[in-house]
């Protein structure tokens, strides 16, 4: 399949980066989305005008002190994840997706720019449509200098997420949307310039993660995309893997597995919360990735290759059953978690870490790591039932993501959110845009004191002497 031609024209008076694409592409994503506007627009306008006061769900003490799980607070048609199923993205589940996505020639797994077709357009691309977003992602790379810049003048041991988030932040003063909105453009049309600067930040993404990888970790050795590679395998060629065919079908697998979990978690919650005061696309998914960096949801990945390597180091041998065990036991008496073990919606092991278990069985079955990430597979969930407490003792995406990454060779673990961040951005993008078509409003949720709490449930005379509000 070949790549279409775009026809790149700098907007007058601004530099370089600010490109209008112009021809097939500039138009395809837009037009699919105003296609179907008016009918999601009045989908939910019917939903609300005739059940605006439909109760959804009721919520208790214990969500309210408890991070709000299981309180349904938002809608997302972009993906849904079943606790007993898992992820399904625009209705397809993992195994699905793997099979219908368009593909590169030679290649296993799908084209990232598929996955944003579909992500964007709510439909399953051709081959064609899956090019056109690789060929206008190749028209909007070019990184400002400024961004490295920024980068650069960081201490040498900042975490790589930092960085990453302050890139996408460096990024900001592209955006079309703040841009526009200073000259008073009309809400309902918000969302155009909200895809624009979507598909402008997502096409610097594997440039970025790169910029950052090559410059801590390959001596500032960086290296140029390449222009008949798509954007997962040209991640790959800027970190020095040009060569490896599998690892470029690594990247592929891992960009679109971890692109999208649903609206609830904390990275695409943190992202569509900080949209929804019209924040642009670069403000709201910086905001997604300081959450994406958090231990409890995307640093999960670097913890988890972390414990492993602790693992594997307790022992002159490979472990036994018993000793990944207690070794297991002993990391909840020393008051951790076992990273990649449970989820807050998922109540069994999560398809996107069998569908990484399955690559590792097929292309690195004696790798010492695997073996281990088998054995765990096969111990800790027991140890974790035993606990009584965990809801969930089955191991999720990040119980398996690093071992692939230390395979090939990215040994460098706490880079391994970043490669995360640039897949998850696709989803939150998306999700941000569609918040945007829907016209959705700032959110903001109530907050009570415990004193209220109180009264409600002993009421207010058995409170009195009590300190608060
Ligand atoms: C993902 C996670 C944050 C979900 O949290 P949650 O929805 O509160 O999970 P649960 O309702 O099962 O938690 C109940 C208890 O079990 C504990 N628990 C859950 N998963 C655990 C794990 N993998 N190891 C040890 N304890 C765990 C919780 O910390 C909690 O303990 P507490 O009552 O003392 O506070 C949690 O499972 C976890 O911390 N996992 C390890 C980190 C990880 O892999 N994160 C990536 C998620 S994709």
């Amino acid at each position: 399949m070949s790549k279409k031609k775009l026809d790149i024209t700098p907007l007058p008076n601004q530099k370089q980066q600010y490109v209008k694409v112009t021809g097939d592409c500039t138009t395809i994503l837009c037009k699919k989305i105003t296609d179907q506007l008016p009918a999601w627009r009045e989908r939910v306008a019917r939903l609300l005008k005739e059940h605006g006061s439909f109760k959804v769900c009721d919520v208790t003490i214990d969500q309210v002190y408890g991070g709000i799980r299981g309180v349904q607070i938002q809608v997302s048609d972009i993906s849904y994840v079943d606790p007993l199923e898992g992820i399904r993205i625009r209705g397809y589940t993992i195994p699905e997706l793997l099979k219908v996505l368009p593909r590169s020639e030679g290649s296993e797994f799908p084209l990232a720019g598929g996955l944003y077709y579909m992500l964007m357009a709510n439909q399953l691309p051709t081959p064609a449509e899956a090019w056109l977003i690789e060929a206008e992602w190749q028209c909007r790379r070019m990184m400002p200098e400024e961004v490295y810049d920024v980068i650069r003048a960081m201490p040498a041991d900042t975490h790589p997420m930092t960085l990453f988030s302050m890139g996408i932040l460096a990024l900001q003063g592209e955006s079309n949307f703040a841009r526009e909105y200073a000259t008073g453009i009309h809400k309902l049309d918000y969302w155009e310039t909200y895809l624009e600067d979507s598909l402008n930040l997502t096409a610097k993404l594997p440039s970025l993660a790169a910029f950052i990888y090559n410059l801590k970790y390959r001596k500032d050795d960086q290296i140029e995309p390449h222009p008949d590679l798509d954007w997962s395998a040209n991640f790959a060629h800027m970190i020095g893997k040009g060569e490896d065919r599998e690892y470029q079908d690594l990247c592929r697998l891992f960009f679109l597995l971890h692109s999208d979990h649903e609206g609830g978690n904390v990275s695409a919650h943190a992202a569509h919360l900080v949209g929804s005061a019209l924040s642009d696309v670069y403000l709201a998914c910086s905001a997604g990735m300081n959450g994406l960096a958090g231990p409890l949801h995307g640093l999960a990945n670097q913890e988890c290759i972390r414990w492993l390597l602790d693992v594997r180091a307790q022992f002159d041998q490979f472990p036994t059953r018993q000793q990944i065990r207690d070794f297991a036991v002993q990391t909840l008496k020393n008051g951790k978690v076992i990273p990649g073990y449970g989820h807050a919606v998922l109540r069994i092991t999560d398809p996107r870490f069998t569908a990484q278990l399955e690559f590792a069985k097929k292309y690195m079955p004696d790798d010492e790591l695997f073996r281990l990430v088998n054995l765990v597979y096969e111990v800790v969930p027991d140890v974790l039932k035993e606990s009584g407490k965990v809801k969930n003792p089955w191991p999720n995406v990040d119980a398996i993501n690093g071992t692939l990454q230390y395979h090939y060779g990215v040994r460098e673990f706490d880079f391994y959110t970043v490669l995360f961040g640039v897949s998850r951005i696709l989803g939150l993008t998306a999700h941000v845009v569609w918040s945007r078509v829907l016209g959705k409003p700032i959110e903001r949720p109530k907050s009570l004191t415990t004193r209220m709490l109180e009264d409600m449930v002993y009421g207010a005379k058995e409170q009195d002497g009590q300190p608060g509000l």
